[in-house]
C-alpha cells in the first residue's frame, strides 16, 4: 500500500472515531441543558473542534505493527460497539440486538483495536443503508449473531436497510467503490485487508430493499494458535 493510501485510510478512521465521540458529547450536553453555560464544558468542545481540524490538516501514517495479538470476547466487544453506536442509534431509533447461544463463550484471536475498526465500518455502514430506506413505519433495526458452526466462531451482522444488488455485492470491497452520495468507498476496502490480516473469510447476503447480512468466519482455535505461532517466529 503506498502512503497515500495509508494517510487516507488513518483519515478514514480517524474520522469514524472522532465522529462517535462527537455524538456522546450532543448526546451528554443535550441530556443536561446546564453544561451549555459550563465554561469548561465549552472549553472542551472547542478544543475538540480544533483537534478534529488540526488532524485533518497535519495526518501522520498509521503505524500499523502496534496491533497487539489477544484473546478478546466477541459479545463484550459488540456491546462495547453498541455504546460507542448509541447516540446515532438512538436519535435513528435503530435497535441493536446482539443474539448468542447461552452458556457458549465466543473469544476470538485478534488486535482489538483491528476488530473494533472492521466493525465500526460494517455499522456505519448498516446505519447509513437505514436511513436510505425511506418507508413508513419501519422498524429499522441492526441484529448480530453469534453460533459456533464445527469449531468455528461465525457472526453474522445484519441490516434492514436499503440492501444491495448483486453487481454491487461483487464490487462493495474495492477501494474507492461507493454507491452512496458522499461516500468515499473506503469502509469495506479496510474491512477486507482486516479480515484478511486475522484470517476471517467474509461474505455478504443482500437484496434491495430487503437488508443486508455480512458473515464473518473466524478461524478455528488450531489455526489461530498456527497463525501466533507463525507471527511470534517472524518477530524473534
Ligand atoms: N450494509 C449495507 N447495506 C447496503 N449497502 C451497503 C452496505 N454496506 C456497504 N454498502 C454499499 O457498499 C458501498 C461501499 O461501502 P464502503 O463502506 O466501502 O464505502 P462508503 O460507505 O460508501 O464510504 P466510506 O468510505 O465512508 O465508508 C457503499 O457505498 C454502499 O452502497
Ligand atoms: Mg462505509
Amino acid at each position: 500500500m503506498n502512503n497515500s493510501q495509508e494517510l487516507s485510510t488513518f483519515s478514514h478512521e480517524i474520522n469514524n472515531s472522532l465522529t462517535l465521540i462527537y455524538g456522546q458529547i450532543q448526546y451528554i450536553e443535550k441530556t443536561n441543558d446546564i453544561l451549555t453555560q459550563n465554561e469548561h464544558w465549552n472549553r472542551m468542545k472547542d478544543d475538540f473542534s480544533s483537534l478534529f481540524d488540526f488532524i485533518h490538516q497535519f495526518l501522520a501514517p498509521e503505524d500499523t505493527t502496534s496491533a497487539t495479538i489477544e484473546p478478546l470476547d466477541l459479545i463484550n466487544l459488540i456491546s462495547e460497539l453498541r455504546s460507542s453506536w448509541s447516540y446515532y442509534l438512538h436519535k435513528e431509533r435503530i435497535r441493536f440486538f446482539i443474539q448468542a447461544d447461552p452458556g457458549t463463550a465466543f473469544y476470538v484471536y485478534g488486535a482489538k483495536s483491528k476488530l473494533f475498526q472492521l466493525f465500526h465500518n460494517l455499522i456505519s455502514n448498516a446505519v447509513k443503508a437505514i436511513q436510505q430506506k425511506e418507508e413508513i413505519n419501519r422498524s429499522p433495526h441492526i441484529t448480530v449473531h453469534l453460533s459456533k458452526e464445527q469449531g468455528h466462531i461465525v457472526l453474522n451482522l445484519s441490516d434492514t436497510g436499503i440492501g444491495m444488488t448483486p453487481e454491487q455485492q461483487s464490487r462493495a470491497f474495492y477501494r474507492g467503490v461507493s454507491f452512496q452520495p458522499g461516500g468515499n468507498g473506503i469502509g469495506l476496502s479496510i474491512v477486507r485487508k482486516i479480515a484478511h490480516e486475522l484470517h476471517i473469510k467474509i461474505h455478504i447476503d443482500s437484496a434491495p430493499n430487503q437488508g443486508t447480512t455480512f458473515t464473518l468466519i473466524f478461524p478455528a482455535y488450531e489455526q489461530k494458535l498456527n497463525y501466533l505461532t507463525h507471527t511470534e517466529a517472524l518477530t524473534k
